[in-house]
């Protein structure tokens, strides 16, 4: 799959809206991306949950400039606030898309953004608000260009996405997203996110995301910094066979609803990566005391009740509690009583899986 069928063709038609708004989705990684090589290539093939209420809402306004001029003009709003430390991202965004989306220079904008989570939550906001401009450019392309399909729209729309952040091309559709090739998985692409194309059991659907927030500072390693960490990372190679594998044992797992052996693959995967960064170097312990106490808690209470819930992590010190819809009453009970004590501040947010980004 090459880059190509994403350069556009002459656009024919001026536009006539001066601003779109989407809201995009936050996703968990069950099969976790990390480690990329290029530009935003992956080194293993990660899948999703696409999220339902965490999100991103993001209005891009657009206006026509005057004369050509060499850089890219963008003010980026948050809650209301300008926020300059953030244009930078988005002009080296702009350079990235640019031979696929010309146009960019040609426009002076605004990205007016708010997330439904809390700010400083922890909660990475990258791959919902990247999405969510991602569809908004898709929009202005698709009145210039009319006639594109759906499918090119969405694949476009995610390959772009991914050049801002990677885990952000599976944040469009849901509820199961695969981004990286992977030769049991007809259609994946390394370029852009696709739905997941086969059958998921009863059991995972309407799964639900208890999200704990553990440590809501800034996060102590970039997604840049962390990624890189598997250039010349001892471990790298098996760890990146290891994905394709995990993923390959996921897929008659979705299919017949086991439970058990899901557990296993999501919980292993999760304190693997948090591996990568123990044993890499430099070194960094990302999660805290509280991340594992949380853990030790949820294999105690799955022991004792045999509710198939199970944990994964992001690289920080969150901890992401998935389990099925119909044991909703009884774990967040579990998450009320005995892990809310465990969050800075007692927040915690109860997520579940939903459908992907939606056009306002
Ligand atoms: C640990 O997508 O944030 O959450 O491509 O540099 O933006 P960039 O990285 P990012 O990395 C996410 C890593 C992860 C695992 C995952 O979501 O698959």
């Amino acid at each position: 799959m090459t880059s190509t069928k994403f350069l556009p063709a002459d656009y024919t038609q001026n536009l006539s809206s001066t601003s779109f708004s989407y809201a995009s989705p936050s996703n968990i990684a069950l099969i976790k991306y990390w480690g990329k090589q290029g530009i935003q290539i992956p080194k293993n093939p990660s899948i999703s949950f696409t999220l339902d209420t965490c999100r991103t809402t993001t209005t891009l306004h657009f206006e026509k400039r005057d004369n050509y001029k060499e850089d890219f003009e963008v003010k980026v709003i948050l809650d209301g606030k300008h926020k300059p430390g953030f244009e930078a991202k988005i002009h080296q965004f702009f350079s990235r898309i640019l031979q696929y989306m010309p146009f960019v220079k040609e426009y002076k904008f605004i990205v007016e953004t708010t997330n439904s989570f809390p700010h400083s939550s922890g909660i990475a906001s990258s791959a919902s608000g990247f999405s969510a401009i991602a569809l908004c450019l898709m929009e202005m392309e698709r009145e210039m260009q009319p006639g594109l399909t759906d499918t090119y729209f969405t694949q476009k729309a995610s390959f772009i996405a991914r050049l801002g952040s990677g885990s952000g091309c599976r944040s469009l559709e849901g509820p199961l997203v695969v981004w990286g090739e992977h030769s049991e998985i007809e259609g994946s692409s390394d370029i852009y996110g696709v739905s997941y194309p086969y059958e998921v059991h009863e059991n995972f659907k309407d799964f639900q995301d208890a999200i704990l927030l553990v440590d809501q500072g800034e996060k102590q390693v970039s997604s840049t910094v962390g990624h890189n960490l598997m250039h010349n990372h001892p471990y790298a190679e098996s760890r990146f066979n290891q994905a394709h594998e995990n993923l390959a044992k996921l897929i008659p797992i979705l299919k017949n609803g086991d439970l058990d052996s899901f557990i296993h693959i999501v919980e292993s995967e999760a304190l693997t990566l948090h591996a990568m960064m123990l044993t890499s170097s430099p070194y960094f312990i990302l999660m805290k005391p509280n991340t594992l106490k949380i853990i030790e808690e949820i294999w105690e209470y799955r022991r004792e009740t045999g509710i198939p819930l199970c944990f994964t992590l992001d690289a920080g010190a969150n901890v992401h509690v998935l389990f099925p819809k119909n044991y909703k009453n009884e774990v967040q009970d579990f998450i009320k009583s005995s892990l809310s004590e465990y969050c800075q501040n007692n927040r915690y947010i109860f997520d579940s899986v939903g459908t992907g980004a939606i056009k306002l």
